[in-house]
């Protein structure tokens, strides 16, 4: 029988401070995110000095609860993952110097993993099956990514966004309606209450990119919409909102997914990033799967959004294929997804 390899996952690219050990890229045996959701809500989004100094306080406890939880030591993990972008550049360095510190000490390889490629492995965490090739549709806050996994380090991107990634575009609306940060589960809570077909907001499409994804557009006909009724004196149906904001989302996303998989062949879809773990998303999206008899997956909500066991799943992909980082590893913001 083989050996087991154990990865310690770091994760600081915004506002979670995580760690988790992952044997053979698909158990968890720890799992611990420290939110500082608390303090940024009170600014109404991620403020970036904040989130740097949180990491600081947190990540040492952080780490040593994730390994004390796995009930392992230092001296039996294999190597040492860590984000190293995109993100918070103040934030990304805080988890790579660590990461950094304990690779040196304890003599352990490192190894940088990109954010996206974590979200994309978090899939690989419940679902023992799941083996490139397939689609991923990487929905974050920052990102909005149609993706081909080709292999587990190798992708090929068929469909972006050109402005607002889907959950920044939850966020922003979910503001405008007084929900407050972040504005995604709380949208997809209210949108229960309201109905989808209240209001009609435009699903984007994208000349001549089939797979390209525009959100910024229907956040400004959200803000349109209730300007026009404050204006009017009428009384704004929150719900209503959320519920015929949420489904024009969910129908683009959806659409795309579906169409790019059909044309390109792929069996089997995985949904990525924290909008992953939207109800309405899942729904439609198992919906469309069943119709057009593809396979769908997704992680369950505490690994759709930022975590460490996604890093360190991907870390141990990465590992197992030879990557290894020097001590001159170095946080990049604006890292792209398949970068090397
Ligand atoms: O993947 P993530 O944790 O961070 C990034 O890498 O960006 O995603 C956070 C985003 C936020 O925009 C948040 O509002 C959104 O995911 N989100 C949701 C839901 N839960 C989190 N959006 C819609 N519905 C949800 N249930
Ligand atoms: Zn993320």
């Amino acid at each position: 029988m083989e050996k087991d390899i154990l990865i310690l996952g770091i994760e600081s690219s915004c506002d979670e401070t995580a760690a988790s050990v992952v044997k053979n890229g698909r158990q968890v045996m720890s799992n611990v995110i420290s939110s500082q959701i608390d303090i940024h809500t009170l600014y109404g989004g991620v403020v970036p000095e904040i989130a740097s100094r949180k990491h600081v306080e947190r990540i040492n406890q952080v780490i040593g609860q994730a390994l004390e939880d796995a009930g392992v030591s230092l001296d039996e993990i294999d190597a040492v993952s860590v984000t190293y972008g995109p993100g918070l550049v103040g934030a990304l360095l805080v988890g790579v110097g660590e990461a950094k510190a304990i690779a040196y000490a304890a003599g352990k390889p490192l190894v940088g993993v990109h954010h996206i490629e974590g979200h994309i492995a978090a899939n690989y965490l419940e679902h023992p099956d799941l083996e490139p090739p397939f689609l991923c549709l990487v929905v974050s806050g920052g990102h909005t990514h149609l993706v081909r996994v080709l292999e587990y380090g190798k992708f090929e991107i068929i469909g972006y966004t050109h402005d607002d990634a889907a959950g920044e575009a939850f966020d922003k609306v979910a503001r405008a309606i007084g929900l407050g940060y972040p504005g995604g589960p709380k949208i997809d809570k209210l949108a229960k209450e309201g109905n989808p077909e209240a209001i009609s907001f435009p699903r984007a499409k994208i000349d001549g990119c089939e797979y390209d994804f525009s959100f910024s557009g229907v956040k400004s006909a959200v803000l349109n919409y209730l300007n026009g009724c404050e204006m009017k004196g009428i009384e704004v149906n929150r719900a209503d909102v959320a519920a015929s904001f949420q489904q024009a989302v969910v129908d683009v996303l959806v659409g795309r997914a579906i169409g790019a998989a059909k044309k390109l062949g792929e069996k089997r879809i995985a949904v990525a990033g924290g909008v992953a773990s939207n109800s309405a998303l899942r729904q439609a999206m198992k919906q469309a799967c069943d119709e057009a008899g593809i396979g769908l997956c997704y992680p369950s909500p505490v690994y759709c959004t930022d975590n460490a066991a996604m890093i360190a799943s991907q870390g141990y992909y990465e590992y197992i294929s030879g990557t290894r980082h020097g001590l001159d590893l170095n946080a990049v913001p604006n890292l792209k997804i398949g970068q090397r």
